[in-house]
């Protein structure tokens, strides 16, 4: 399993790059307003971001237009801001349209928002190079939101998806909306691709209350090794 962080913030980027661990970012247009952007500076900060993480870890942009064809323009322009920019597309009709066509021209679409197996494979035969089954946001709703990323795993893993997608790469499942560590242990074992993680579930996923115990041991015992 590779780990994305979901945050469009450059400092908690940043810090968690430093880990070692960090293969990609989402963002999506809440993440932007949360930390107070602002249009004009949209296309700088994910050249930002873009450069902190360097080209081998992609950076999820999403699309906020609602047309194929609009949708399809903002695409280009996004992926013009750096080679490692995938494109962020809602999974809708119209979604579907541009991620084929942006597809087809060689861009790397994720499509977000999406909730179902049926979603999930047309996302998958659109060309979508990675699907974003959401977690959280059906446990909001009293429903399990991890059944559905382990359905939409298993159902992809039933075929062969690299004809549709940009060089024949795989398609690969982001779990998102992920709101804890256990919910990144539960994708894991079902065999999701990806997590991408807000900051705060990244940073309780090192922790564990028997290391820090371990660990103050350790020091303790190593202080009388040094006083000897
Ligand atoms: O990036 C999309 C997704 O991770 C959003 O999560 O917590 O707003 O449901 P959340």
């Amino acid at each position: 399993m590779k780990f994305f962080l979901d945050t469009a913030d450059l400092s908690e980027i940043e810090e968690a790059a430093s880990w070692g661990a960090l293969a990609g970012v989402t963002t999506n247009p809440s993440l932007y307003a949360k930390i107070g952007g602002k249009l004009s500076g949209f296309y700088d900060h994910m050249k930002k971001i873009c450069d902190i993480v360097g080209d081998d870890c992609p950076v999820s942009a999403e699309t906020v237009a609602m047309t194929r064809e609009e949708i399809v323009r903002e695409g280009l322009e996004l992926a013009e801001i750096a080679p490692n920019i995938v494109v962020k597309v809602p999974t809708m009709v119209e979604g579907l349209a541009a991620t084929r066509e942006l597809a087809n021209l060689g861009v790397r679409v994720n499509m977000t928002l999406c909730f179902s197996v049926p979603q999930a494979i047309l996302a998958a035969r659109a060309g979508a190079r990675y699907i974003s089954p959401f977690i959280g946001r059906f446990d909001d709703i009293s429903e399990d939101g991890l059944e559905q990323v382990g359905n939409i795993v298993a159902a992809l893993g039933n075929y062969d998806f690299t004809e549709s997608t940009v060089n024949g790469e795989q398609v690969e499942v982001i779990a998102a909306s992920v709101r804890s560590a256990n919910h990144v242990t539960q994708c894991a074992l079902m065999g999701a691709d990806i997590a991408t993680v807000p900051f705060p579930v990244l940073k309780k996923m090192i922790q564990h209350p028997l290391t820090d115990r371990g660990l103050e041991s350790f020091m303790k015992d190593w202080q009388k090794v040094l006083g000897e």
